[in-house]
């Protein structure tokens, strides 16, 4: 068994004496920077295997965190884990890590057989195994071909895929990822995204992706950490984020959401009985829990829960159409409504029917699919 495979199996039977242990594991990490708390207090632990994203605004720590992971840096605080093994003190080299990041940096004199075996000369791994296991690699990143092509005399899409054998070939134990493709242009993008969870679920490698990209965490993750001034805010799985977000940030930052103007009618168990307008909606208590009656709340309804209907007085608001923007599949329309919210509403339907029946300037109720919305103080 090659070095990396025998880590690999280490970890696995690691594991699965201390389930609780995880591939990577934060504990109260914190870094500063002089005067600034990058990290503060995170703590993580991702499952062998697991796709786990790190996602938040600029400024976060995002970076900063898989810095930690692949020794870049060391923590102020806390403890790191990687298989069990505390990672704290141990250099990048003997962390068997594959990493990719924003600007990829090939080697660009070095052929695409060259790059991607430069991690296994280093390690000293004999020419004949060095070759196969490009190949191999090459051919999971489909690059069979290419190998005596230079870095320049490739495309965009095809120098990430480069990058991502230079990463794989390793067999690392974690797969770091910092926004690896955020130069690449949206069509390219979203096809390398694919192609990125279909190896990795192939390799079954853990995984820590970064991206300040709501869609791209939620469409290729097992779970994503929102993360916000050097803490996570919410970790739990793509549909946990967008449905039952923790609190406002996470309602605000992951997915596009309105905030409707409501009051506290009451508390049923586990619902929370909110009135908006003449309406009742029921949603979930949580965060409301401790508020006394008839305090203003404000709704977090997704612009997919919300529908256009004919301006009655039973709807739950109304306002006027400001704009109509089509999207080929839905259309997005926003909507001039006071009564019940500080910025216009947005409001997504499926198909291009809305556009004709209310053009920009009408009158239109607005009601709230039951069972949709989070509640904020
Ligand atoms: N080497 C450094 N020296 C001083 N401050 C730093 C250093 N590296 C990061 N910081 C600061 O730490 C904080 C977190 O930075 P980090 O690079 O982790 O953010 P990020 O979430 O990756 O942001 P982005 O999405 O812009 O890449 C920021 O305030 C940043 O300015
Ligand atoms: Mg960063």
């Amino acid at each position: 068994m090659n070095k990396a495979a025998d880590i690999g199996a280490k970890a696995q039977q690691e594991t699965a004496a201390v389930p609780d242990e995880g591939a990577v594991r934060f504990s109260n990490v914190t870094k500063r920077f002089d005067a600034v708390t990058a990290l503060d207090n995170v703590s993580m632990s991702i499952k062998p295997g697991e796709f786990m994203t790190l996602l938040g605004p600029s400024g976060c720590g995002k970076t900063t965190l898989l810095n930690l992971a692949a020794g870049f840096l060391s923590p102020d605080g806390g403890e790191i884990r990687i298989a069990g093994e505390r990672m704290n003190d141990v250099p990048t080299y003997k962390r068997e890590i594959g990493m990719m990041f924003q600007n990829y940096a090939l080697f660009p004199h070095m052929s695409v057989a060259g790059n991607v075996a430069y991690g296994l000369k280093v390690r000293g791994i004999a020419k004949p195994e060095r070759d196969r296991r490009v190949q191999e690699v090459l051919a999971l990143v489909r690059l069979t071909g290419f190998e005596d092509r230079t870095p320049r005399q490739l495309s965009g899409g095809q120098q990430q895929r480069v990058a991502l054998a230079r990463a794989l070939v390793i067999n690392p134990t974690v797969l770091l990822l910092d926004e690896p493709f955020s130069a690449l242009d949206k069509n390219l993008r979203a096809s390398m995204q694919v192609e990125l969870r279909e190896i990795q679920r192939k390799l079954n490698v853990t995984t820590i992706f970064v991206t300040h990209d709501q869609g791209e965490a939620l469409s290729l993750s097992d779970r994503v950490a929102v993360m916000s001034e050097g803490k996570v805010r919410q970790l739990g799985t793509p549909q946990e984020i967008y449905r039952q977000p923790c609190d406002r940030f996470v309602a605000s930052f992951v997915g596009d959401t309105n905030v409707l103007r409501g009051r506290l009618e009451g508390i049923e168990g586990a619902l929370a009985v909110i009135s908006v307008g003449v309406i009742k909606v029921k949603v979930p208590s949580g965060a409301v829990m401790d508020v006394a009656a008839s305090a203003p709340i404000d709704l977090f309804v997704r612009p997919e829960h919300l529908v256009m209907t004919e301006a009655t007085p039973s709807c739950a608001t109304s306002g006027t159409i400001a704009a109509h923007v089509y999207q080929g599949g839905h259309v997005d329309t926003y909507i001039e409504c006071k009564d019940s919210s500080r910025d216009r509403l947005l409001v997504r339907s499926a198909g291009h029917e809305t556009m004709a029946r209310w053009p920009t300037g009408s009158t239109v109720g607005i009601s709230i699919v039951a069972g949709e919305g989070v509640a904020f103080v």
